[in-house]
């Protein structure tokens, strides 16, 4: 069968965020999207992108949907350019996604959607790439989908081109994370803007680039041995740090509400009282909870309690991306 013969029509693909432990924030020069520090993450169950990918024959059937919403080309060009010069194949696709939790609102949604539109298009070709690839390929769409083309827990070391995974989703099973989403709108100001106004303007973004290797490693030795005092900690550091970089940008990014703050302290007293609950944030204001199996019933509670009407969601650690299904061969 020759290359045209194998593609599919249609292929319908699911992948899940990656959460980062320790944050990849800042670019590296000399690549798209390289990073400028080693990020520690673990890939979400049960949120998801469900992106549809269809071969059309022109450029310009060429476009990409999310929720119905046509998403500016530019921001999707240098993901399709680097895709069709990897795969050496002129493709154009008409792409459908959604996501089944609240879209651009600090929820790594851009790590679920260029995961599963990296996976989407390979498959719509009827290629079948190895991870380390889809990795290199999701990550020209956004960094921190270059880690969720992997399940389990993942490493995108500073400088890579592609991600690797630690440890499969089983090795920690009771491990929750439990999301409180303060505010479902989207965010402010996007993770890229920030990132880049971080990098340009804060005085103290040359230290949170020296110091993110030593907990980048201590967060991965931690995940090895399942300690979630050790894991939490160094987490804390790391996202705390990274806000550093934006609450000294010029002008400031802050994303925090007081619910963010009202769930941090809750966060607190719950360690206080001998439950482990270890917080993270990404760009925006929700705040994502570690915990274990036997604590995220009482972590939900006492979340729910600072939120108002917000949503709690609870996950675990989950798998890399999966294909639903693919259309008429050709
Ligand atoms: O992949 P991007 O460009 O959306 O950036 C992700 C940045 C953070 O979510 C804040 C951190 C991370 O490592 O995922």
């Amino acid at each position: 069968m020759d290359q045209e013969q194998k593609q599919h029509q249609t292929t319908r693909c699911a992948a899940s965020p990656s959460l980062a432990l320790v944050k990849y924030w800042g670019k590296q020069a000399g690549g798209v999207n390289l990073p400028a520090t080693t990020s520690i993450a673990v890939t979400l169950s049960h949120l998801e992108t469900i992106t549809e990918v269809r071969l059309v024959d022109s450029y310009e059937k060429h476009c990409v949907r999310v929720a119905g919403c046509l998403q500016d080309s530019e921001r999707y060009s240098p993901f399709f350019d680097n895709l069709r010069a990897t795969l050496d194949h002129d493709a154009w696709f008409e792409v459908d996604s959604i996501n089944s939790f609240p879209t651009g609102a600090g929820l790594a949604s851009s790590s679920s959607a260029f995961a599963a539109l990296a996976f989407g298009c390979t498959r719509a070709l009827g290629r079948s790439v190895p991870s380390a690839q889809l990795s290199r390929i999701a990550r020209v769409g956004s960094g921190s989908a270059a880690r969720a083309v992997y399940g389990g827990f993942t490493r995108l070391s500073a400088g890579a081109q592609q991600a690797e995974q630690i440890a499969p989703q089983q090795h920690w099973s009771d491990l929750r994370v439990v999301i409180a989403v303060v505010d479902s709108g989207p965010k402010s100001i996007s993770s890229r803007s920030a990132m880049s106004r971080s990098a340009e303007t804060s005085i103290y973004y040359r230290n949170w680039i020296d110091s993110s290797e030593d907990l980048a490693q201590r967060a991965e030795r931690a995940i090895l041995h399942r300690d979630i005092e050790a894991l939490g900690s160094a987490m804390r550091q790391s996202y705390l740090r990274m806000f550093c970089t934006m609450f000294t940008a010029e002008p400031p990014i802050v994303y925090w509400l007081p619910e963010t703050v009202a769930v941090i302290r809750a966060c607190e007293r719950l360690r206080h009282n001998g439950i482990p609950a270890w917080e993270t944030m990404d760009a925006g204001p929700q705040v994502k909870v570690i915990t274990t199996a036997r604590w995220s019933g009482r972590v939900a509670e006492a979340l729910s309690r600072e939120t108002g009407n917000g949503e709690i969601l609870v996950v675990g650690a989950g798998a890399g991306p999966r294909l639903i299904e693919t259309g008429a061969v050709t």
